[in-house]
Formats: C-alpha cells, structure tokens, sequence
C-alpha cells in the first residue's frame, strides 16, 4: 500500500457516543425516566451497580466537550437524542426543555464547524413505554414515528444525516433473548417479535423523513456486523458458522435490501418463529440512503448441540490478542465485512458508525497524558482496513471511532473504557490520550500519515 494514499477529500472524519452512555443527568429539565434508568438502579443488573446518573456529565458540559472535539480536529459527530427527555411519558406531550438540550447541542457542533450525525434510539427507551410492553407492542412503530417526526420538524433543518436505530439485532439479543441489557428478559419467543417490530418502527421513521422532502439531508439505519468462521474444515461447522452469519449479520439487512427474512432464522426460532404478510415485509423494504456499520470483532464457531437454540459455540482464539471485553482483535474482518456488504446488498453509501476497543486505562491521568500504545495499535489497524476496503472500491464515506469519551459501558458500567479521550469519574476531567492524538494526525493528513 502506497503511503500516499488519500482518503476521498469530503471523507467524514468523526466520534460517536450515546446519550445514556454519557450524558448523566437522566431526569433534568422535564425528563422521564428511561428503561436503561430502571434497569441500572435495579439491584444485580450492572458491575458495582453503576448506573447513567452522572457519566461524563456530558449534560452539562457540552460545550467542552464540543471544545475537545475540535482540538482532535473532527469533521463529524456521532450522537443519540433520549427519546425519554423528549416524551416523558413515552408519546403525547412533548418536553421543550428535552427539544432545547438536542437544539443547543446541534447548534455549537455546528458553529464548530461539526457535521452532527444523530441516532434517534440508542437503548434508552421511555420506561412509560416499556410499561406498555416496549418493543414486543406493535404500537411501538408509530409511537417512533410520532418522535421521530417531532425530531426531524425539530432539528431536521440543521442536522444532514439522521439514524434511525442503533444495533436492532443487540436490542433483541441483548435485551429479549440474553437479558444483559434493559429490559433484561430471556425470552426466546419474544425475539421474533421484537425484531418485527424494531423494522416496522425503523421502517416507519424512513417513511415519516421522507414525508418532510428535506433536501441534503439522508437518513439511514445502524448494524453491528461481525464475520462467522467457521473453527475447522468440518461440514458441520460451515453449518454453525452460516445459521449464526444469518442470525448475526443477515437478520436485519436481509429483511431492509429484500424485503424477506434469512431462513437461519425459521431454523434457529423453530416454533417461536412467526411469518409476516407481505405488506408488512414491503413496508421494512423502504429504502434507505446510507448504511451504518458497527465493527469490533470477529467469531470463530463450531457445531455444539448442547447449547440451543444456535446450536453452536464460540471457540476463543487463545493465541490472539483480546480486548478487555474479551474480544479477539481482528482488523482484516473490517474489511472483509465491508466488502461483503456491497457483494450481498449492492454498493449504497457505507459509514463506519462505531469501531474500537477496550484497554485498561488508569483512572486519572499522569501529567496530562495518558498512554495508550493498545488503542492506538487497534485505531491504526482499523483504519488500514477501512483503506484497503476503499481500494476495493467499497463506498465507504466516513468513519467513527467509538469513542469519543471513556462512557458507561452499559451492564459493565465503568470498568471498560473505550475513549479516545480519557475520562476522569472523580473529577470530570477530560484527557485526549495518545490515540486521541494520533487519531487526530490521520484527520489532519486526510489518512496520508497511515503509512
Ligand atoms: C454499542 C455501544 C457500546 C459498544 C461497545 C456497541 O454495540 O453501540 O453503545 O458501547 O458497542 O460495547
């Protein structure tokens, strides 16, 4: 690879974060509480019960960190609106105050000379609607719909690039199916459900921007994607590797490009698997004009009986490096990921809406400065991979690094970091550790400085 490889000229450098993950203040000015609220205070949900109270404080230190991230040099800023600080009862009546955090928030991205990229739901779903069944009541598309109109009449006029939802597949694995995330239920039938209904609010948030006829301004939906491999030659392997890829990878794209389900699922689900009439299928169909993709590791999988119903069971590298997550580093799937995505669903505009990792960090800065030689190993890494999938032709547009702040990393609450810049919980004080730094060289050098 040439050294002066330049990435395209409007390339969209940026960070990405999540309201709940660092916001703090979650029922300030008028707002409702959220499930991620409830489910944080609830006893034995989270490491040393950390809950969103305080995180980065971000609330109200905003414009500091709007600051920081133009020291770093972003182009671009990956945030989520808390659906609970704008309907505290979940629908009905609006909250200004919760409207006016998001508008001032937008406005100094913007005077900052800062592309906002905005999530409507990261996780934090009003716990009034959680009440009335959350993601398993149909109602919930049109209750999205209603706020995500009230959000595109709201800020539309300012924000070029919206998303609808952040990681559909980890809302119901990790919510309905494992419960290591609100709401916290186990519940295999429920699954199917929930991701019919995640497409059809997704689908309905689509059409309600589309309503608007806003010219420049695209709207577009986030997965995380990881490749499958399988951990021998064995046809029974394969097998594993290809129900998990449709379980994992297929399970809401497949549905949004074609307008149908993978059948892994009908395999995985059994029973608890339902069929859809095709208006329903025709409706998640609703095009969309970019892709997010969330990428952090790979899994290698072999046929297992015993664990149901995937059928299937991880096999740990154990030669390989590992984040504090547990997760294998594993930069060439990046690519392969990306490519994989313009083979199968044809070559819409690709972003890379979160990419990084987890390394311990100590929890206050030395002299102003924090080393983090993993990080900035896995940043680099990263972003070699992203250029190689360029060099492929894939239309990739942007990149995010995830994250911007060491945040609330849901159930593990604090105990994982994944800054660019370094957090301090006793004091707030923010540092821009060194991949915070070399990151910002790569920016500056439009990728050049790769190498
Ligand atoms: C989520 C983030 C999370 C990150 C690391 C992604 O699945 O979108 O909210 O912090 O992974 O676990």
């Amino acid at each position: 690879m040439s050294e002066q490889f330049e990435f395209p000229r409007d390339f969209l450098w940026g960070a990405a974060t999540a309201a709940y993950q660092i916001e703090g203040s979650p029922l300030a000015d008028g707002a409702g509480p959220s499930n991620w609220h409830r489910f944080s205070h609830t006893p034995g949900n989270t490491t040393n019960g950390d809950t969103g109270d305080v995180a980065c404080d971000h609330y109200n230190r905003y414009r500091s960190d709007i600051a920081l991230m133009r020291e770093i040099g972003l182009k671009a800023y990956r945030l989520s609106i808390s659906w609970s600080r704008i309907f505290p009862e979940g629908r009905g009546r609006v909250n200004p105050r919760g409207v006016d955090f998001y508008s001032r928030l937008i406005d100094t991205l913007l005077e900052s000379g800062i592309t906002p990229n905005v999530t409507l739901y990261h996780w934090d779903l009003p716990a009034a609607l959680d009440d009335r069944g959350g993601w398993l009541n149909p109602d919930i598309a049109s209750w999205f719909g209603d706020y995500a109109t009230t959000m595109f009449s709201s800020l539309g006029d300012r924000v070029p690039m919206w998303s609808t939802i952040n990681e559909p597949f980890v809302v119901m694995d990790g919510g309905y199916m494992h419960g290591n995330l609100a709401p916290g239920h186990r519940n295999m039938y429920e699954a199917p459900i929930v991701t019919h209904n995640l497409l059809r609010a997704h689908a309905t948030a689509v059409q309600a921007f589309r309503a608007r006829n806003a010219p420049d301004t695209r709207i577009g939906l986030v997965v995380n994607l990881d490749r499958k491999y399988p951990a021998s030659d064995s046809p029974d392997d394969a097998a594993a590797a290809r129900r998990f890829h449709g379980y994992g990878n297929e399970h809401y794209l497949d549905p949004v490009f074609f307008g149908r389900y993978p059948d892994a699922l009908r395999e995985i689900f059994g029973d608890a698997w339902i069929e859809r009439p095709a208006d329903e299928m025709q409706l998640i169909r609703e095009p969309i004009d970019f892709l997010g993709i969330n990428y952090y590791t790979r899994m290698v999988v072999k046929r297992d009986f015993s664990r149901l119903p995937f059928k299937m069971s991880p096999v740990v590298q154990a030669d390989a490096q590992h984040t504090e997550m547990g997760w294998e580093v594993f930069p060439a799937g990046l690519t392969e990921v990306l490519t994989w995505v313009k083979e199968r669903y044809g070559d819409i505009p690709l972003y890379v809406t979160e990419n990084g990792s987890a390394f311990a960090d100590p929890p206050t800065a030395i002299n102003a400065r924090v080393e983090d030689p993993l990080r900035v190993a896995y940043l680099e890494a990263h972003l070699k991979a992203i250029r190689d999938a360029i060099t492929k032709g894939v239309n990739l547009r942007g990149y995010f690094a995830w994250s911007l702040l060491d945040n609330y990393e849901w159930s593990y609450g604090y105990t994982r970091r994944f800054g660019i810049v370094h957090v301090d919980y006793q004091t707030q004080e923010r540092t821009i550790k060194d991949s915070g730094r070399f990151y910002s060289r790569i920016i500056q050098s439009n990728g050049t400085s790769l190498g």
